[in-house]
């Protein structure tokens, strides 16, 4: 016969596994993937990382603030996210 204790003791056991790796997924993604993830695919499609030069990017997300709310770390987070400034210009 199983103890009920041990039986509870094993459900929580469990199921502090299961929120331990819920919350990892989640912890996974930088402030920057979250922002887009959050805010970028409600009115087109989520624009991708590497997809237009950084400048173009910053002029964008500038006429964007127009739209709806960005703070300036906000701003920063996303633009290093979609065009990050390490990366040498192309040819
Ligand atoms: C409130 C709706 C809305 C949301 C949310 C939104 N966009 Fe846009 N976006 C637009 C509209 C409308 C256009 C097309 C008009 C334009 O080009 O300015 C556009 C166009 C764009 C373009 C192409 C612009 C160009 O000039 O080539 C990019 C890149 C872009 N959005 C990036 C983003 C990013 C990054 C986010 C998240 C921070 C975002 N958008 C969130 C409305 C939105």
């Amino acid at each position: 016969m199983i103890k009920p204790t041990t039986l509870a003791a094993t459900v929580l056991f469990i199921t502090a596994l299961i929120l331990a790796g819920a919350c990892a997924t989640t912890t996974r993604l930088t402030p920057g993937e979250r922002l887009v993830r959050n805010k970028c695919g409600a009115c087109h499609m989520r624009p991708a990382p590497g997809d237009r030069p950084r400048a173009n990017v910053a002029r964008v997300l500038e006429e964007h603030r127009r739209r709806f709310t960005l703070t300036d770390a906000q701003t920063r987070q996303i633009l290093n996210q979609l065009a990050p400034a390490r990366r040498t210009p192309g040819p």
